[in-house]
């Protein structure tokens, strides 16, 4: 291939920080190191069953099951292995909590700590792997109040809006790492042969408006009323009230739905829903909705619960659920409003108010 003239993520890092001549190199060599820990898992993706990582993890005990309740796949261990045996060396971090992890995992002893935070979920969408779908990694930059000090599980319940950095790798036909460090949206594609990203898709932005939305439509009978409403009147098309037709997609792999939203539009929900009382949501805040939340807003889009825009959302504890919705900014505000008219709604007339528009 002949020499190109795009910025490796290196010189990207490099060249942002020559904007802020008072931060330190900390922060650069932070996000190399993520971007290392993604290749690697990348590198683990695409050798599939050659390299002996599907299927699911089984424990000594016998059980696969996770924090979350969820199986956990053997790839779902070895890339939570990577992420910290890649990030816990370097002394620019005080603490990592992924969502494959009850408790943080402490920096040890013999390295030295930092000044950051970082969150995880190492390979999201993983009941794709073995069907060899797109999934990705998702990470997350805080910074910790005390320097020096080793992390409590407090220390990371900061709202999205205090998050110093956010982005995923998305390891599809090609991998690719996406990026804000608070000043944009931008994509790095992974030359194979170099082994570097490549800076291939500058300041991304997500397009205001959309015909096209992206839902597990076999939790419709446990919805609220406003998402009804909202895929109701997508779904009634051109002769509906939105007036024009919509198209659907769900891959059941966030970070990939995420990654279509910033190439070309489109709203994403996972409501807050009635399916399971014990979880107020699917995803995740900290691992899921923030990073991906703080994508959208650099992007130009939105995110929210429906109810609040989720980078204000004050976490509660390490593996909180929220509905999320997230994408195009006028999309994602109609949804706002209708859960503000079904919330007004409910306080003038009771009864009608949890009714749909073609549904009760
Ligand atoms: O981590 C959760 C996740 O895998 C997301 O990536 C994805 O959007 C969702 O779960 C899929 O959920 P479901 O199986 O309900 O479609």
């Amino acid at each position: 291939m002949p020499l190109t003239n795009r910025s490796t993520l290196t010189q990207f890092l490099i060249e942002e920080r020559r904007r802020f001549p008072e931060a330190g190199g900390d922060f650069n060599a932070l996000i190399l190191n993520v971007a290392l820990a993604c290749k690697a898992i990348a590198k683990a993706v695409a050798y599939g069953e050659l390299g002996g990582v599907l299927g699911s993890h089984e424990t000594e005990q016998g059980g696969s099951i996770n924090v979350q309740g969820e199986t956990q796949k053997k790839l779902d261990v070895l890339s939570n292995e990577i992420f910290l045996r890649m990030n816990e060396w370097a002394g620019h971090l005080a603490g990592m909590a992924s969502e494959e992890m009850e408790q943080p995992h402490p920096i040890p002893v013999c390295y030295p700590r930092g000044k950051y935070l970082l969150t995880f979920d190492p390979l999201d969408g993983s009941s794709n792997i073995d069907v060899n779908v797109s999934v990705g990694s998702i990470f997350s930059i805080l910074r910790v109040a005390e320097g020096g000090a080793e992390a409590t599980a407090e220390d990371f319940l900061q709202a999205g809006n205090r998050q110093v950095a956010a982005g995923y790798a998305l390891y599809g036909p090609a991998t690719m790492l996406v990026l804000s460090v608070g000043n944009g949206v931008h994509g790095f594609t992974l030359d194979p042969g170099l082994g570097e990203f490549m800076l291939t898709h500058p300041d991304l932005k997500v397009p205001e408006e959309t015909q096209e939305f992206a839902i597990n439509a076999s939790n419709s009978r446990f919805w609220e009323a406003p998402v009804k409403r909202y895929v109701d009147e997508c779904l009634a098309g051109k002769t509906g009230p939105r007036k024009k037709d919509f198209n659907m997609r769900w891959i059941a792999s966030m970070v990939a739905e995420a990654h279509r939203i910033l190439m070309r539009g489109g709203v994403f929900l996972y409501p807050r829903d009635s399916k399971d009382p014990s979880k107020p949501g699917r995803l995740r805040l900290l691992y899921e909705a923030n990073p991906i939340g703080f994508l959208m807003e650099q992007a130009g889009g939105r995110a929210s619960t429906g109810r609040l825009p989720m980078l204000e959302v004050q976490p509660e504890s390490l593996h909180q659920r929220i509905g999320l919705v997230f994408g195009s900014k006028q999309e994602v505000e109609r949804i706002e409003r209708y859960h503000a008219e079904t919330q007004a709604g409910d306080r003038d007339i009771p009864l009608f108010a949890e009714r749909s528009l073609f549904r009760d």
